[in-house]
């Protein structure tokens, strides 16, 4: 779909657009993402309230260095695309979009046009590390979201920035265990943003801001398949570049509850081969992962399996994010990391309170 010349130009009259006038993400974006020359830059940074970190980057980087740099610029240009969306829906009133009280909708529109280009700030600092390293910057894919509601758009927003903020501590972690020790610090200070942004995101689901007091980790190949959910296949110029891997998907079928009960989930077993017994694992918090069995309830067509599963939410707290995927091993697994290495299907992600 083509963007109506009106939105390229941010005229007003198109508030009456029509459903089929809806913003369609595609790159470039009219602030020149993901190319700004100068001036849009400053505009951007502007906008963003600070600027690209400029202090300087060390002259050699590990080759999982490389791989956390386009990990994260391509999980922020799909931010970028989405906080794009979300704003332009927004403000030219879509329906599912309007918010009634002036001073809320005026407050919206602030906060999502920083956090817009804050997000854009940190998509170009990962693109200009790696081009400073030599690689090829991410080229933005094109992205659909499965959201029609304000309501449902923050809420998946808060979904995708949980992941987020595990997945830094896991960049975090590989920097450090690569000695990438100069790139650790920009990591932390884009967390505590995220977390802020994650804080607004909750107050209008009418959550408490602050989540749980250490947030849920997870592993850079679960986020970079995560991620995934939202492109059009085939159409990332350069996804091929980032050695990660990517699962095939798990459904939470059932949304527990803050109680122990059993739930459903499903995974399509088309073309893979699967052990007898399968588990299913969760990773909450910094804790060591919980391990249940998964019991098949039946397989269905297009080879989908339904499997239950317990969810001991009494026993484990499994408050804020947890990441369920299911392994074809019990473990125990002592850390997230090792959770991926016997992955088969996932992740599944459950939010709760
Ligand atoms: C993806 O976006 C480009 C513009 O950047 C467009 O030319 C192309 O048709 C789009 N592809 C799909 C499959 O929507
Ligand atoms: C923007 O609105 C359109 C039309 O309802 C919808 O298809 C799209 O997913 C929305 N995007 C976001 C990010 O909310």
């Amino acid at each position: 779909m083509k963007f109506p010349t009106c939105l390229a130009l941010f005229l007003l009259p198109c508030t009456l657009a029509a459903p089929a006038l809806h913003p369609h993400t595609v790159p470039p974006l009219p602030d020149g993402m993901p190319n700004p020359d100068a001036e849009q830059l400053q505009q951007i940074q502007h906008r963003a309230h600070g600027s690209l970190p400029n202090s300087p980057l060390p002259s050699t980087i590990s080759d999982k260095g490389i791989t956390n740099l386009q990990l994260i610029a391509f999980n922020e240009l799909f931010e970028v695309a989405f906080f794009n969306e979300l704003l332009l829906n927004v403000t030219l009133n879509i329906p599912g979009y309007m918010i009634l009280n002036k001073i809320d909708r005026a407050f919206a529109i602030e906060t999502l046009t920083a956090i817009l280009a804050q997000e854009e700030v940190h998509a170009l600092t990962a693109n200009n590390a790696l081009k400073h390293f030599n690689k090829d910057p991410i080229e933005p894919c094109n992205y659909t979201f499965p959201v029609s509601t304000f309501q449902d758009a923050i809420a998946l927003a808060a979904t995708f920035t949980d992941v987020v903020l595990g997945t830094l501590q896991d960049v975090i972690v590989r920097f450090a265990a690569n000695k990438d020790v100069e790139l650790m610090r920009v990591i932390a200070a884009t967390i505590g943003n995220e977390g802020e942004q994650q804080g607004w995101f909750r107050l209008l689901q009418d959550k408490i801001p602050s989540e749980s007091p250490t947030l849920t980790t997870t592993d850079v190949n679960f986020a970079f398949t995560a991620v995934q959910n939202f492109i059009l296949p085939g159409t990332c110029p350069n996804i091929k570049n980032i050695n990660l891997k990517t699962f095939p998907g798990l459904h939470i079928v059932t949304t527990p509850g803050a109680r122990t009960q059993k739930i459903l989930v499903s995974f399509s077993v088309k073309d893979h081969n699967v052990p007898g017994e399968l588990w299913l694992t969760y990773i909450n918090q910094l804790n060591v992962p919980v391990v249940v069995p998964l019991e098949v309830v039946e397989v269905g067509k297009e080879d989908v399996v339904v499997a239950k599963a317990l969810w001991p939410y009494d026993e484990h707290l499994l408050n804020g994010l947890t990441i369920a995927v299911v392994t074809g091993s019990g473990g125990p697994f002592g850390d997230v990391n090792a959770v991926e290495q016997a992955t088969l299907f996932g992740p599944g992600l459950i939010i709760l309170n």
